[in-house]
């Protein structure tokens, strides 16, 4: 069998906040194939973003293992180690904030192509500009090269951030909330435009959204995680979890999103939380950490044990002592 692109084995990253320790990331495995999408959903501070920048090499894990391409990214040779990093591109929320605004569209662009000796003359480095330019449907190109970021729409500057990320041909890329400061009518379009790359490069995505509705229209033929207080409680095929939602957190997450038809809304099974407020990450509940919120919650056990994520026989893995208990014969043993 061929290793996964890209493997996280028991992967936490602690920071020091108010003189604590929090874990940002607690004990996250899971890995991905070329040409696969991950989507990463959960509330705000959940540990989506310090996942994806622990993936792309901008953070390193406390403790855990990466595996790119087979290798353990932590023993890998300078070049070895430039190479995951060009790799593993990250688009990053806001893009106003990560292009330079002194720069042209063409200087952004050119400025990784002939650093990374990319493109060896003039006429390539251009050629290559337009026709990235036309890989992210800013076209035609030539209306775009000589602007600067502040003459362009916010979704024209993110399709400019995804062409940038593409100068160094990676084969992995980390979308945080790449779509999530455009107005909802330009969403859909860069959404398409991330689809297409995906497909035409054969590109592998972690996309990280807090919201499901976009976790489940992008991901529709990958896998969707949910992630709660820096673990991950529940990882399946996105239309299982979209149809079968395991984790009572998940379930509350889904029947939050609105329906287009009133009827299946009507229908929808409306789930009451326990408590409303989200626990701090300096005061973790013991036990299952959703445990004070939980509807299904069921004493002792879960106040008092950590459920660890079990993968089942039908591709879902969920972390979550009633369901370990009611599919005890699906389980796969590790
Ligand atoms: N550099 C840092 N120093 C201290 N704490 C940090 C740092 N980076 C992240 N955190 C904390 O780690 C937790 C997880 O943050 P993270 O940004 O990964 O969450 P997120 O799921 O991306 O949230 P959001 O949806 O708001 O973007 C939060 O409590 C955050 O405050
Ligand atoms: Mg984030």
């Amino acid at each position: 069998m061929t290793s996964p692109l890209l493997e996280l084995n028991h992967v936490s990253r602690t920071f020091m906040v108010k003189k604590q320790q929090i874990k940002a990331v607690d004990d996250v495995s899971f890995s991905l194939g070329t040409g696969e999408v991950l989507c990463l959903v959960g509330e705000s501070g959940c540990g989506k973003t310090t996942t994806g920048k622990i993936i792309a090499g901008l953070l390193s894990p406390s403790s855990g293992k990466i595996f790119f391409k087979g290798n353990d990214i932590s023993t890998l040779s300078k070049d070895q180690h430039n190479a995951y990093r060009l790799g593993v591109q990250m688009i990053h929320q806001d893009p106003y904030a990560s292009l330079n605004p002194t720069q042209t569209i063409f200087e952004i662009l050119a400025t990784p192509l002939r650093y990374h000796k990319l493109v060896k003359t003039d006429k390539e480095c251009r050629d290559r500009v337009l026709s990235l330019l036309e890989l992210v449907d800013l076209t035609p190109p030539d209306d775009f090269v000589e602007k600067y970021p502040h003459q362009l729409s916010g979704g024209q500057r993110q399709r400019v951030s995804i062409a940038r990320s593409l100068t160094v041909n990676p084969s992995f890329l980390v979308a945080d909330e790449a779509v999530s400061m455009v107005d909802v009518s330009i969403r859909i379009s860069l959404l398409r435009t991330l689809s297409h790359l995906k497909d035409e490069l054969g590109l592998s995505v972690l996309f990280i959204t807090h919201d499901l509705a976009l976790a489940k229209y992008f991901a529709w033929d990958g896998r969707i995680g949910v992630m709660y207080l820096g673990r991950m409680v529940e990882l399946s095929p996105a239309p299982f979890l979209v149809d079968h939602p395991q984790h009572p957190y998940t379930q509350v997450l889904l029947s939050a999103i609105p329906e287009a038809d009133p009827d299946i809304t009507r229908k929808k099974q409306s789930l009451q939380l326990r408590s409303m407020d989200v626990p701090s990450l300096l005061r973790l509940p013991s036990g299952c950490s959703f445990h004070p919120r939980c509807p299904r919650f069921a004493g002792q056990l879960c106040q008092e044990q950590i459920p660890s994520l079990t993968s089942f026989y039908d591709g879902s893995a969920v972390a979550c002592h009633l369901v370990m208990d009611d599919r005890k014969k699906d389980v796969i043993k590790a």
